[in-house]
């Protein structure tokens, strides 16, 4: 239960700001009180991520006013954000990986007596910063690296939480975590909500967790306010077409009874490096095979192997009857494979290239002509291509790393688009996407089925596994637990494989 005091604790009034010519907020309002979930929702480039960072310090406003505690503040630079109390969580957190957990969490003003660091008031420091957070069991002398993610995100709040944070902004925090740490992370912001009266801003693209955590809602689309309100004036329809401006009949398209044709993708006794469990599956042409299971399950290194990009101990991978050779993307390719992966920060994106370049990459064949690359034929690729995708862009020219996550996303998927592929491996495809675009993104792999490709879809998100495919393939400990069709697929059935033990020969 929220315990709002009536003045606010954050106030943005008439907000706006311009990248160059393009305005990605206009006059945009908001209020946060003390004890109080404020979740900030809208469309991929709806603003939000700005919107944060003006918050922050990190970058400064075009116009507009930010108070907090009723004092205007001007415009704070990010050490004078925080002396005011505002930290914040990124998905790209901010800790150095090969420093240890206590002098990352005091990084800045470690306990020194004559210059030399006082280690036993360090390390007490750090335990009680943990604890604040319910870590009571890492070690404040581990490597951040050799940390779980999630353990790594807990680690980040309570180095907000210890510089006496009293606005806590999350930017997308679950993105990357299972259900289990996601609901973890959640109990913890009711936590410091109730119990230490921490103003929280949260934005999320799960829906789920908006209801679940959110005391009010505030929407903005294309940069402007649209609606602010308590989350019991909201359902999931009517917060839907407030953030997107349209109605969205189904998320999950309907497509008709499907003939599956030939298989187009057969991975034979695939055993990933170290795993005794030999991978089996084949994927025909208009069927779209799920991988499910828990992070580090080893669904991403299955889709990585089958690409070529992973080595592997043993097993085959036919592409329409032709037979990979291991370790070659390259060939992988020209025999009609795709992948789209999961960490676009890593392996996906070429930040400082076009829009253009980044979606005809893949397909420099249609775009080329004796190795000389054309770049009206690019052109024309990428426009034939965007409608599809409802981008929110400025120029074809614009570099990737200038669009919003969920843009970037969908992007790195045209690029797919552009090239022949027979089989298309998505990992985590609307990882960071929107609701709206979630639907185009469902829609246009509908059609690509019925085209003709085979799909195979990592996800974490199990309603958007079980709503699009058509068999769902569970892995656990880089192995195979089970499998399930469409028709007797749940949450509960997936969840339980998933904590299975593989099976050593799987049929
Ligand atoms: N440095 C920049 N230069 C130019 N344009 C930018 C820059 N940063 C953001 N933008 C643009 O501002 C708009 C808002 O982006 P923002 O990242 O705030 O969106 P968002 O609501 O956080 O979206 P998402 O849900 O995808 O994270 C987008 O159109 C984006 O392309
Ligand atoms: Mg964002």
């Amino acid at each position: 239960m929220a315990i709002a005091t009536s003045s606010p604790l954050v106030q943005l009034k008439h907000v706006s700001k311009s990248f160059g010519p393009v305005q990605v907020l206009k006059d945009v309002s908001l209020d946060m009180h003390r004890g109080e979930v404020l979740c900030l929702a809208g469309e991929n480039g709806a603003g939000k991520s700005t919107l944060i960072k003006i918050m922050t310090g990190a970058i400064s406003r075009d116009g507009g006013e930010y108070l907090i505690d009723g004092q205007n503040i001007g415009s704070p630079t990010p050490a004078q954000a925080r002396e005011l109390g505002v930290g914040v969580v990124y998905q790209e957190l901010s800790l150095l990986p090969e420093v240890s957990v206590e002098e990352n969490l005091l990084m800045g003003h470690l306990p020194t007596f004559k210059g030399i660091v006082n280690r036993k008031e360090l390390r007490a420091r750090a335990i009680r910063m943990l604890e604040r957070v319910g870590l009571n069991r890492v070690d404040p002398a581990a490597y951040v690296s050799d940390l779980p993610l999630a353990t790594r995100q807990m680690v980040e709040i309570a180095k907000v939480l210890g510089a006496n944070a009293r606005i806590v902004i999350f930017d997308e925090p679950t993105t990357s975590l299972s259900d289990e740490d996601a609901q973890h992370l959640l109990r913890l912001i009711q936590r410091i909500k109730t119990e230490e009266g921490v103003a929280i801003l949260y934005v999320t693209h799960r829906l789920e967790e908006i209801f679940e955590i959110g005391d009010r809602i505030t929407v903005l689309r294309d940069g402007q306010f649209i609606t602010s309100g308590s989350t019991s004036q909201f359902t999931h329809d009517t917060l839907i077409s407030s953030m997107v401006g349209r109605q969205i009949e189904a998320l999950y398209p309907h497509r008709e009874r499907k003939q599956f044709g030939k298989t187009l993708l057969s991975v034979q006794g695939l055993r990933l490096q170290g795993s005794p469990y030999p991978i089996s599956f084949d994927v025909h042409a208009g069927e779209i095979v799920g991988l499910g299971g828990l992070v580090g399950a080893g669904r991403t290194e299955t889709v990585c192997a089958i690409f070529g990009a992973d080595p592997i101990d043993a097993g085959k991978v036919y592409v329409d009857g032709a037979l990979l050779r291991p370790g070659s993307p390259a060939q992988a390719v020209n025999a009609g494979l795709g992948l789209l992966t999961e960490d676009r920060k890593v392996l996906g994106i070429l930040a400082d290239l076009s829009l253009r370049e980044n979606v005809t990459i893949a397909n420099l064949g249609a775009v080329s002509k004796l190795g000389v690359i054309s770049s009206k034929k690019e052109h024309s690729l990428f426009q034939q291509l965007v409608p599809r995708l409802r981008l929110r862009y400025h120029s074809s020219e614009q570099t990737i790393s200038s669009l919003s996550g969920g843009n970037q996303q969908k992007i790195l998927f045209s690029r797919w688009l552009a090239t022949r592929v027979k089989v298309l491996l998505l990992d985590e495809p609307t990882k960071g996407v929107d609701v709206g675009a979630k639907a185009d993104i469902y829609q246009i792999i509908g059609d690509l089925v019925s085209q003709g490709l085979g799909v195979v879809v990592v996800s974490s998100y199990l309603p958007e596994l079980l709503g699009i495919c058509d068999r769902v393939i569970v892995l656990h400990d880089l192995g195979v637990t089970g499998e399930i069709t469409a028709e007797e697929a749940t949450e509960e059935a997936v969840l339980h494989l998933a904590s299975s033990a593989p099976t050593s020969t799987n049929a």
